[in-house]
């Protein structure tokens, strides 16, 4: 016998700014300015990330990029370095995303790359807390996740070692 099943993924969708609760605002604010460090000279695709930990405290990362293309990083990871780094024990609360190109305006929220789905999710499991993931263009709709979890579905985590 064979079962077709399917997965469902929760999130909320604000179609216009004015309709983005402040808290989420904020967050997102802090991501653009985040960007503004963003090292991307081979594919002018600028990305920032802005972490809101427990206390308060908000942590930003940006793309690295490097002239050999697969050492750089994404902003999600950076971010998630940095406060690692500098706030090793403090839970992160929430991950603002956004993104915007050289090459095209972007109107649709900004999708973490798989490699950042997982590092995201080991922050979940390092603190026992779920992050959201709240995530959007230079204009247009935000989406705001829950939990990574809602990003990737059939996860893998240290149960399985
Ligand atoms: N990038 C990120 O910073 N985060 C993602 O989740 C997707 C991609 C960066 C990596 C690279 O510097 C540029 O975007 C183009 O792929």
């Amino acid at each position: 016998m064979n079962k077709n099943l399917k997965f469902e993924i929760n999130y909320t969708c604000y179609e216009t700014w004015d309709d983005v609760p402040e808290n989420y605002k904020h967050l997102m604010t802090e991501a653009r300015k985040a960007k503004d460090g963003s090292y991307a000279p081979y594919s002018n695709f600028n990305v920032g990330a802005a972490l809101l930990l427990n206390n308060g405290n908000v942590i930003h990362g940006s793309n690295q990029e490097n002239a050999s293309y697969p050492i750089g990083f994404c902003a999600e990871r950076t971010a998630l370095s940095a406060a690692a780094s500098l706030a090793s024990h403090e839970k992160i609360k929430a991950i603002a995303i956004t993104c915007s190109s050289a090459h095209n305006p972007v109107s649709t929220p900004a999708a973490p790359c798989g490699i950042c789905r997982q590092t995201i999710f080991e922050a979940e499991c390092k603190h026992k807390q779920d992050i959201e993931v709240v995530l959007m263009g230079e204009t247009g709709e935000m989406y705001v996740f829950k939990s990574i979890k809602d990003l990737l579905p059939l996860h893998f985590d240290a149960d399985f070692l």
